[in-house]
């Protein structure tokens, strides 16, 4: 992967180990947490995070936990999103998927374990920032808002509920804006939260979230039927078998592509006003448009 997309794996995956060590809970519980959070993964979100707090100046380390915080809640939606009732996949960041090893009652549990630990860890991050307690509230709220049920769990239930349908493009936009882009923009707004953003800059950052995730979830939907397994570490194909109704459903490999293009350029357009500084959000528009993984 790229230099962009690695800039801050290194301090995400060190603060997540602290995070997931110091739980003091069930044996089990704990264990199956840890295998999902440790199993690989890019660190997307929390790069997205670090990286727009940093484009205001931010202090990394007041957004860490944060961006650890929501990498624990999309790792709790992948945990959900391959059990037998939903995607039913038994291969995730190249390893059998939590409820392979753990058994599907444990693996809702650490799914669920994940999801509220993220919001005591935020919760206690931002009370060791008193003096900034207003702007970790805004930022907190950005997360719980695109991740909830206004974002990704309404476009989890429209995934399910369009399964073995035929429908338009709206219908697309909406699940592929909820179920991916949401939890990517928070990502983005909740780490320049932190820093008092002027509204055009929120607005700015806003538009590029929402067109690399739409993006992002575009390629997800390429790959599945274009993708290299070993790479990607997931099935192949199983948004066919599932009968998912896709960017691929509807408009077939060639045409889906062009759209991310067209998305990721307009992301990259977004960014104008952040100078040179939105170079590294720039690159990993890019990297997200040409992964193979
Ligand atoms: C997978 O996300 C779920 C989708 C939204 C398509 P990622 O491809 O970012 O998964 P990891 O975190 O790298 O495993
Ligand atoms: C997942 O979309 C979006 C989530 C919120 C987890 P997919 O179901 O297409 O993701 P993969 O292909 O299983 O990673
Ligand atoms: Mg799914
Ligand atoms: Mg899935
Ligand atoms: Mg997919």
């Amino acid at each position: 992967m790229s230099d962009v997309v690695t800039k801050y794996t290194k301090e995400i995956d060190l603060r997540l180990t602290e995070l997931l060590d110091a739980a003091d809970t069930n044996a089990t519980i704990k264990e199956a947490m840890n295998y999902s959070v440790s199993a690989g993964g890019k660190r997307l979100r929390p790069t997205l995070n670090i990286m727009s707090n940093a484009l205001l100046g931010g202090n990394m380390k007041e957004t860490l936990d944060i961006a650890c915080a929501i990498e624990m809640i999309h790792t709790y939606s992948l945990i959900h999103d391959d059990l037998p009732a939903m995607d039913n996949d038994e291969l995730r960041r190249g390893k059998p998927t939590n409820h392979m090893v753990y058994g599907e009652g444990m693996a809702i549990l650490a799914g669920d374990g994940l999801l509220n630990y993220a919001y005591e860890v935020m919760l206690k991050n931002a009370m060791r920032y008193e003096n900034n307690i207003d702007a970790h509230l805004k930022a907190m709220l950005e997360v719980a808002l695109s991740a909830g049920i206004y974002g990704m769990i309404s476009g989890q239930a429209g995934d399910l509920e369009n399964e073995g349908k035929k429908l338009d493009a709206k219908d697309v936009y909406y699940v592929h804006r909820r179920k991916t882009a949401a939890l990517m923009k928070a990502a983005l707004t909740s780490g320049m939260m932190l820093c008092h953003p002027d509204e055009k800059y929120l607005e700015a950052i806003d538009t590029y979230g929402e067109d690399i995730g739409l993006t992002f979830q575009i390629i997800d939907d390429i790959l599945d039927v274009t993708g290299d397994a070993e790479k990607i570490g997931k099935t192949l194909g199983k948004d066919a078998q599932e009968e998912k109704f896709t960017f691929v459903t509807l408009y077939g490999v060639e045409k889906s592509m062009q759209i991310a293009e067209r998305k990721t350029q307009e992301a990259i357009d977004a960014l104008q006003i952040f100078g040179d500084k939105g170079k590294d959000l720039a690159e990993l528009a890019e990297v997200i448009l040409r992964r193979q993984k």
